[in-house]
This record gives structure tokens, sequence and C-alpha cells, in this order.
């Protein structure tokens, strides 16, 4: 399968790695992104660069909410799917400046939403997170469980953005799936998350904070392994039957939500003993209470994205790690 993408967040770490992905894939894409300066726009760039290598990637750089932008470029570029990653990701950042949040993961879906209801795509696909299961603790998180208590401020944006884009699947027939994503891994990853913000701690000899001292799981998901999940979903676009009692499926409207998680929780610890292997040095660690905002443990159940596009691949933490590692060392030179 192949044909037209626009990609919003294309200059963002796993935008550019769907794009390089579909780029080789044959697929022709347009990204779309803000440059934001949330994180190294440098960082964004060099991302961009690599994928500019290549003749069927076109960029336009634009923020979602700008009325209309995302209607007329969608319009122009006529994709067969839509796939939105932009917004302002982050658990923790949302406490000091959740207007940024508003804009861009409210606003700015909404814009996707009316772009698609002018230029009906094939398939909407749309980024929610594992954040969305919020205060359910039934583990592993399914699809099917209830995700009505977030405990920050973007998990909410997200949970709302799932329901925005449930109403208009409903009323304008859009077939949409909504991925919720598991904390994801590797190389060109995002500075405000761990791995990175362990390594460049480790290696300037600084200590590490670990919150709720240490005693977190998460469900690591190395980005290679996440973007198989997306293009095997791509050609997946919701109809009306299920496909079976694990299913998502809305009973009124072409919608679903996917989990994408490796399905296997790591404890914290056992992260950071690979990031010092890959290393070779020691971590100082700065134990530290919960942070609000924040969920103990995270646990993808991978019934329902097995049951639609088979088995992933499940990359090893050590080796996921090993990847992060070697391609950091390289951009750590270079910043
Ligand atoms: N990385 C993870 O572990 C993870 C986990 C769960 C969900 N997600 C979701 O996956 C998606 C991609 O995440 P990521 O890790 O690649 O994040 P990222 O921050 O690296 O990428 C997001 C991109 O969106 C762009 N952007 C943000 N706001 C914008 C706006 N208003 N207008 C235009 N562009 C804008 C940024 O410039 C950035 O390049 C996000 O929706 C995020 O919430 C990520």
């Amino acid at each position: 399968m192949t044909g037209r993408v626009f990609l919003t967040g294309a200059a963002g770490f796993i935008g550019f790695h769907l794009a390089n992905r579909l780029l080789k894939d044959g697929w022709e894409v347009l990204g779309f992104d803000g440059l934001t300066p949330y994180y190294s726009p440098e960082l964004k760039e060099a991302r961009l660069s690599i994928l500019q290598g290549y003749d069927t990637f076109s960029f336009e750089q634009a923020m979602l909410e700008e009325p209309g932008r995302l209607t007329d470029c969608i319009g122009a570029f006529q994709p067969d799917i839509i796939i939105h990653l932009a917004a302002q990701a982050g658990v923790r950042y949302s406490i000091d400046a959740p207007r940024s949040y508003v804009t861009s993961n409210l606003i700015g879906a909404h814009e996707i939403l009316e772009a698609a209801r002018a230029h009906p795509p094939k398939h909407l696909m749309m980024a929610s997170t594992s954040s969305a299961y919020g205060a359910n603790d039934e583990m592993p998180y399914a699809e099917q469980h209830r995700a009505v208590h977030p405990m920050s401020f973007y998990a909410a944006t997200k949970i709302a953005n799932e329901a925005m884009a449930h109403s208009y699947a409903h009323l304008f027939d859009i077939p949409t799936t909504m991925f919720r994503f598991f904390t994801v891994y590797g190389p060109w990853g995002r500075p405000d998350m761990a791995p990175m913000k362990f390594a460049r701690a480790i290696l300037n000899n600084e200590p590490i904070d670990v919150y709720n001292y240490g005693n977190m799981q998460r469900d690591f998901t190395y980005v290679g392994d996440l973007v198989e999940g997306i293009v095997r979903l791509m050609g997946k676009a919701p109809t009306a039957d299920p496909i079976g009692p694990m299913d998502s499926l809305s009973p009124v409207a072409p919608f679903r939500v996917v989990n994408i998680g490796n399905g296997s929780p790591v404890p914290l610890s056992d992260f950071i003993a690979a990031l010092e292997d890959a290393l070779g040095r020691k971590a100082e660690r700065n134990l530290l209470p919960m942070q609000p905002g924040d969920v103990v443990a995270t646990w993808a159940d991978a019934a329902l994205i097995e049951a639609l596009v088979g088995k992933l691949p499940h990359t090893d933490i050590k080796d996921g790690v090993q990847a992060f590692v070697e391609w950091y060392r390289g951009w750590n030179r270079a910043e």
C-alpha cells in the first residue's frame, strides 16, 4: 500500500521516525510542524534535514491552531491518510504551562478535525497516550477500561481529543484510529524525557533525579516497534464490525482507540541499569518522592493490536537503550 500521507509533528521524535519509514516504503509525505521551542529547535531541524533528502517529502512550517491553515494544506495535498502527531507533549510541563496544551492539543486538534471534515481521508489517525488511563489501576491497561480520571492536564487534553475525534467520526463518518502510545524511547528522542535527561546527567557526572524513590514501572516502547505498529494500522481503518470482544470499536462511529506499547513493564531500576551498561558509567541517584501528575506504573494490553495486525516486534530494553546511546553520543558531541 502506498499513496499520500499528511503528517503533523513530522519534525518531532515519533513523527520523524514515522516519516522516514513511510518515505522508505514509497509513500509521498507532506510534513507539518511549527518547530515549537518546547525543546531544542536544532534537534527538530536536524531530523528534518534527513527527511528533506527524499524527493517525495515536502514540508510546511506552521502552527496547528492558525485558523484554516491545516484545511488549506490538506485541501491542496489531498492525502489518502492523515496522521496527527503534533501536540504539546509532557506530563510535568502541563503543570507549569497549561495554556500551551489548550492551544496545541485542543484548538490545534480541532483544526485537524475540521480539515478532515472538509477533505475526508480514507483514514484519520491521531496520537493519544497511556496517560489517558490516569487513575485506573487495573493492569494491563486495556482499551475498554474507563479512561475518565486524568492525573495531569496533558492527559485531560488527550482524553478530550479522543472525545472530539469520536464526535467527528460519528457526525461526518470519518474512519478514525486513536493511538495510545506507551513511553516511547530510541534514537533522536526527546530531551525532556528520562533517557536523554539521564544520559546527559550521567555523562556530565551529575546525579539523576529518580522519582517515587525508583519504585516505578514503565512499558518502554522502542520507537521502531511503535512505528511498525502505526504502519500496520494504516490499512486497518475502522469499519462497522468489531473484530472480537477486545475491540474498542464505537457502537455508533467508525472509531477505535488502540494501545501501542511493548506489553511488558520494565522497573525503572532495570532501565537505569541498561543505560549505565550502555554508557559504561554508574549513575548517582537522587531519590525523590512521587511527582504530581505522574502514575506509578504503565502496562499495555496488546490483545487488540495483535488481533488487528499481528504480533509486533518487541525490541529488548538492552538493545533499544544501546541504540539510543549510540545515537546520543554522536548528537551530544555535535550539540
Ligand atoms: N514520546 C512518547 O513517549 C509519547 C507517549 C504518548 C503519547 N505521545 C504523543 O505522541 C505524539 C508525538 O510525540 P513526540 O514524542 O514525537 O513529541 P515531540 O514533541 O517530539 O513532537 C511533537 C511535534 O509537534 C510540534 N508541535 C507542537 N505543538 C504544535 C503546534 N501548536 N503547531 C504545530 N506544531 C506543533 C512540535 O514542534 C514537535 O516537533 C504527541 O501527540 C504526544 O502527545 C508521545
